[in-house]
């Protein structure tokens, strides 16, 4: 069953382009025209004004794989990253989108017939989710989703799974469109237990982890002038949907980790290399850093190859954020010297074929990496030796003194990493 994550992408496209899908390539990760995101989060994003009837298209079933970052706003998931075997701040959405023509039913039936019959998933690793309704926004509970469901995977009641609105009803930001959602979890390790659904995966990956998450939009959410929000109904119901490449291609190789697939291990293995550390798939601090490592190069390749370069304010400082703390994690990994670079030329090498920008732009990415790096060394060597100089003269307390701390958070010191 084992496919490359090239394979699992190209099998996606093309399988909705044979049900009359105009395959669209992804959007930049900069939303050019949108001042609500600070970076593309979503599949959906470029297709936002299809969904709410602004925009026309010749089309109205698109699919994409899409470059998405989530680090900011409502979509955050860094403090996960490393931690976990499946969140990351940059990830590639695979999606399915209908503009007011195909809604539920034709979105159920081709996302269980892609899963189950052409990437051959085993039917009994899976359940799925639907909407369970929220009085407080007189919103009902998707009985529809739920019919269709049990028609599709013939499940008995208690794998068809009611969830609320944190879960299970989907917006891109505190405005735009959105709607109920169905999503379709799958279960890694020994023996299925349904019963540890709401149980959250163990770090490495064992459990239930959702794989696709099908978005019913129905609503558009706006803010009113008395800054309340309401939500209106769309001129036409449309589909959007939203599969983690990472996740679906580890699942696919029999791996349990997103780190352990072929879009990552070899970016943590050049961590592990560059260290002189071994990898060991564990929940080990220097584990932990070198799959950061793996992470941050990406999001840092991808920002650099579209002109976002690391300073101090917006997406910028997400940026130089996202640059530091891969720094950090180096230097607390041992690596003594700039190698954050290294790291990024080995992603243009594992995307560019998919990515061009990567591949064009690889000098640039490589040079601003490491120039960002040989400066920001300098802070934190200047940092490091500031906290040993206050810890000495914190001594016998172990309490540094107010004016000491501050200058450990000024600019000279560790701010911002
Ligand atoms: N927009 C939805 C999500 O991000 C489905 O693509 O999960």
């Amino acid at each position: 069953m084992t496919q490359s994550s090239s394979q699992v992408r190209r099998t996606f496209l093309e399988f909705f382009r044979s049900r009359g899908h105009e395959v669209i390539a992804s959007a930049p990760l900069v939303p050019p025209n949108d001042p609500t995101l600070m970076f593309t989060n979503a599949g959906m994003v470029q297709f936002k004004d299809l969904f709410t009837g602004k925009e026309h298209r010749p089309y109205r079933r698109a699919t994409s794989s899409q470059k998405c970052i989530r680090i900011s706003g409502k979509h955050n998931d860094l403090e996960n990253v490393g931690v976990t075997a499946r969140h990351h701040t940059f990830f590639e959405m695979l999606g399915n989108f209908s503009f007011g023509d195909y809604f539920k039913e034709e979105a159920i039936v081709s996302a269980w017939e892609l899963l189950t019959k052409v990437y051959g998933l085993p039917e009994d690793r899976l359940v799925v989710t639907v909407f369970g309704g929220d009085n407080s926004q007189g919103l009902a509970p998707d009985m529809e989703a739920r019919a269709l469901w049990k028609r599709v995977t013939q499940f008995p009641d208690e794998r068809i799974i009611d969830m609320g609105m944190k879960d299970n009803f989907w917006q891109m930001g505190d405005t735009g469109p959105c709607g109920p959602c169905t999503e379709i979890h799958f279960f890694n390790g020994g023996d299925v237990d349904v019963s540890k659904f709401h149980d959250e995966p163990t770090s490495d990956g064992l459990g239930w982890t959702e794989l696709w998450n099908l978005v019913f939009m129905q609503f558009e959410r706006s803010q009113g002038a008395d800054g309340a929000y309401k939500l209106e109904p769309l001129p036409k119901p449309c589909v959007d949907t939203g599969a983690g490449l990472e996740r679906v291609s580890s699942v696919l190789q029999g791996k349990t980790s997103n780190y352990e697939t072929d879009l990552l291990r070899a970016l943590v293995d050049l961590a592990s290399r560059l260290s002189g550390k071994p990898y060991t798939a564990s929940q080990a601090d220097d584990d932990v850093s070198m799959r950061v490592l793996a992470d941050h190069a990406r999001t840092t390749a991808f920002l650099i190859a579209e002109g976002v370069f690391p300073e101090k304010s917006a997406r910028e400082y997400v940026l130089r954020r996202v640059m530091r703390r891969a720094i950090r994690h180096g230097h607390r990994l041992g690596i003594k010297k700039p190698f954050l670079h290294e790291l990024t030329l080995q992603v243009v090498a594992l995307m560019g074929d998919e990515y061009p920008e990567l591949v064009q732009r690889k000098e640039l990415i490589a040079t601003v990496a490491e120039q960002e790096e040989v400066r920001f060394r300098e802070t934190l060597d200047r940092g490091l030796k500031m906290l040993d100089e206050a810890m000495v003269l914190a001594k016998p307390t172990g309490i540094i003194e107010g004016e000491a701390a501050f200058k450990l958070t000024t600019p000279t010191g560790f701010h911002s990493i």
